[in-house]
């Protein structure tokens, strides 16, 4: 199989992940397929929450749901990088964002709103949560992480998945998304005027989502 092209290349030169990938065996694809439906079964969970509260609310609390399968070569490379073998046991135990689910919601209210509704539903555990609204991280990244486990049902068994859900609103996507673009635009390392101005738009940001929370408080929606 050919290496895509946007593999950086710490990683095109490492033999072993690429030899990993050319045999993507039948376990590895098929673990790959479980993962895509527990990924399913929460953007579904998402869905419904977001149809309930649209019907009683008349508003929707999700602006988009994404998805995504984290890439044979980014798992090789995690699996690496944290010195572990390049085996599905090993994938299933320790790498919690093979499945992703991004939830894009109005306001901070829903984010929270969403996540309890998700984690009061008797086929969700909780494996960790990381509130990075409460606690930013130090560049300014906001976002509600929660990793969790899904069941999903096969014909033989049934079969519990890990998922990464980021919660966040509108305003926290779009830093993170350009912050995402700056941060792997060339290989340069951020200096202290683009640092500091990534965290002052982030603190404009967190202003914004305070002060839009404020005005649906004050129209009481
Ligand atoms: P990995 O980074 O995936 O190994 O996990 P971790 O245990 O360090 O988790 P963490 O919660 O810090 O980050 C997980 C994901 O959150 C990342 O893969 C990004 O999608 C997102 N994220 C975390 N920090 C930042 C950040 O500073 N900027 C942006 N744009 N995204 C971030
Ligand atoms: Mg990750």
């Amino acid at each position: 199989m050919e290496i895509k092209e946007t593999i950086p290349m710490k990683m095109l030169s490492n033999q072993a992940v690429r030899d990993w990938i050319k045999e993507q065996t039948l376990p590895f694809r098929t673990l790959m397929s479980y993962y895509k439906c527990a990924m399913m079964e929460i953007e579904t969970k998402f869905n419904v929450l977001n149809e309930e509260f649209s019907l009683q609310h008349d508003r929707n609390p999700i602006e988009t749901i994404k998805t995504r399968l984290k890439s044979p070569e980014s798992i090789g490379e995690k699996l690496q990088r944290k010195d572990l073998p390049l085996t599905c046991d090993a994938v299933e135990k320790n790498i919690n964002d093979v499945a992703g689910v991004r939830v894009i919601c109005s306001f901070i209210d829903d984010v929270y709103l969403l996540a309890d509704a998700l984690l009061k539903q008797d086929d969700i555990k909780l494996i960790k949560k990381k509130d990075y609204i409460q606690n930013p991280k130090p560049e300014g990244y906001r976002s509600l992480h929660l990793i969790i486990e899904v069941p999903i049902f096969l014909a033989e068994e049934k079969r519990p998945m890990r998922v990464e859900i980021q919660l966040r609103t509108i305003a926290m996507d779009f830093w993170a998304s350009l912050e995402h673009q700056l941060k792997y635009k060339k290989n340069i390392q951020h200096n202290q005027y683009v640092i500091e101005e990534l965290k002052k738009c982030a603190e404009v940001n967190a202003e914004l989502d305070r002060r839009m929370a404020e005005i649906k408080k004050t129209l009481n929606i």
